[in-house]
């Protein structure tokens, strides 16, 4: 592999058409307007955006990507220009992955066909307990359309499919960056079939729909989350997504012909740490969910063992090592890369730095309530395991809370407000638990052997490559928690 500075990366994008599909999203958004500012000669960014029609697929990027406070740096660099530029570089398609030809007309994809030189797959359904079928819609059938998509591109030169860390499930020890074979999953003794769960979900919803009753719809959703953990679970995973997301990558792995493919998997990607505004981010999710229930003192304690460590990344890591692996493996023909965008082998962050970070600044700027009061910030604690966690969420919680629902039904609902809000405050918790719980405890090391190989190409002398620095080492986890993610948290998404 040559190496690479930012000159040879910037430069790989000029006269570019690129296609990028979850652009609305949080990683999709630090891409585009990371390209739009390096390389303002790219040709044309195409973004797959789901909508009626081409005017809402253009009002959505209008306002969902380039209105958003971070492509701010970028306003303010074209000044007047900035519309116009936009305007000429950004292509807002009305589509959907989970359609052939990703629900555009006939003509428009032979048009692109001859125009497209890069795809980028970040689109996906992210909630961990999404339904059967729409995970397998988005994160499978969408990654098939894509590549069917892609064989009609004359010129392409890279297909980057953005999957997850997670994929590998959560097993303890060192995690290889091996792509995921055909049939390959984490139970022993079975194999994971990707038509025969299309078939499966196909006869379960035939099912649901003889026996459909009034409530119809709300059946077959919960039927159909239902289905989901329970398939994941069956083969090893841990959720309906990362199962999902692995199936995506292998089905990919076993459509992609001679098409260089990059696989980027990123663990918990956190704000952007660097360009072009620090802190930002989107989507509340994990450890923020974390933050947040802090923020509000809705947390008096929760699970984990804060010597753990906890794998994150900032997106603006992610995209740099997006943008160089592009360029490191562009027009390989039959490549296949895997790559680790993780900290927990070269520079790990614990539980104990986040949360040193977040009593730091909650002691430093303590919270206001509704009437200028000063709350005062507790302290957490944590319990080391799931178990021992539930029965204190059941003594202190539940049982109360069930005397509490039979007293209200003998006082004809005179605490019902109460009995409410008790129980919407429990459910939440237990709803972190079931999203976070698998995070709380896992044991695995991500290897980013490969990516290491690709950040030793990388020449990191000006101050211009350091705007594609992807390398977890120089951060300072306790400083970046502290004076960036945690203010970003309640900035973008405690508004
Ligand atoms: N965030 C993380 O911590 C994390 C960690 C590891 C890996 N990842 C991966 O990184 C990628 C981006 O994650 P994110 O956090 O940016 O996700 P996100 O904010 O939830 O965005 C998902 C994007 O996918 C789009 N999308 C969903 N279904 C679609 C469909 N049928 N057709 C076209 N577009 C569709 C969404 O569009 P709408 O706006 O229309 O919904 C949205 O733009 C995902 O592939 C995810 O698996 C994320």
């Amino acid at each position: 592999m040559e190496s690479i500075d930012a000159a040879r990366i910037i430069g790989y994008f000029k006269g570019k058409s690129i296609l990028i599909t979850g652009s609305t999203g949080f990683l999709g958004k630090i891409l585009v307007e990371k390209i739009l500012r390096v390389q303002p000669d790219v040709n044309k960014i195409y973004l797959i955006v789901r909508g009626t029609d081409a005017l809402s697929a253009k009002q959505r990027v209008d306002q969902e990507v380039i209105g958003t406070e971070l492509f701010n740096l970028l306003r303010e660099r074209n000044g007047k220009r900035f519309q116009e530029f936009v305007g000429e570089k950004v292509v807002a398609l009305a589509g959907d992955i989970i359609s052939e030809n990703l629900g555009l007309e006939d003509p428009m994809v032979e048009e692109l066909a001859k125009d497209i030189d890069i795809i980028v797959n970040i689109a996906a359904t992210t909630n961990f307990y999404e339904r059967y079928d729409v995970s397998l819609d988005v994160n499978v059938m969408g990654v098939k359309h894509l590549c069917q998509f892609a064989k009609q591109c004359s010129k392409l030169k890279m297909f980057m499919q953005v999957s997850t860390a997670y994929v590998s499930g959560d097993r303890a020890g060192l995690i290889r960056e091996t792509p995921i074979k055909p049939g390959e999953s984490l139970r022993e003794g079975t194999y994971l079939d990707i038509d025969a769960e299309l078939r499966l979900v196909r006869e379960a919803k035939k099912e649901l729909l003889f026996n459909a009753g009034d409530d119809a719809k709300k059946t077959e959703r919960k039927a159909m989350k239902e289905l989901g953990i329970q398939r994941a679970r069956h083969f090893g995973w841990s959720n309906t997504y990362v199962f999902t997301k692995a199936m995506g990558e292998m089905l990919l792995g076993q459509l992609r012909g001679d098409m260089p493919v990059v696989i980027m998997r990123p663990s918990i990607i956190t704000s952007v740490q660097a360009e072009p505004l620090p802190g930002w981010m989107l989507g509340t999710r994990t450890i923020d969910t974390l933050i947040i229930g802090y923020a509000k003192q809705n947390l008096s304690c929760f699970l984990g063992d804060l010597s753990m460590v906890v794998d994150v990344i900032p997106g603006d890591m992610v995209v740099n090592a997006m943008m160089a692996a592009m360029v490191a493996h562009s027009e390989e023909k039959g490549a296949q890369a895997v790559y680790h965008a993780t900290s927990s082998l070269g520079n790990p962050a614990t539980y104990a730095m986040l949360y040193e970070a977040g009593r730091r600044h909650f002691y430093q700027n303590p919270r206001v309530g509704k009437n200028g009061e000063v709350i005062p910030t507790k302290e957490m604690y944590f319990f080391t395991t799931i178990a021992r966690f539930r029965l204190f969420m059941f003594l202190t919680y539940k049982l109360p809370m069930e005397i509490l629902h039979l007293v209200n039904l003998l006082l004809c609902g005179r605490f019902s407000d109460l009995y409410n809000d008790m129980n919407r405050k429990y459910k939440y918790v237990m709803h972190l638990v079931d999203v976070y719980g698998p995070f709380a405890f896992f044991q695995g090391c991500y290897d980013d052997m490969n990516l290491e190989r690709l950040r030793s190409k990388m020449t990191m002398k000006t101050p211009e490559d350091q705007m594609f620095n992807f390398d977890p080492r120089t951060i300072n986890w306790e400083e970046y928690f502290y004076r960036i993610h945690i203010p970003g948290v309640l900035k973008y998404l405690c508004k």
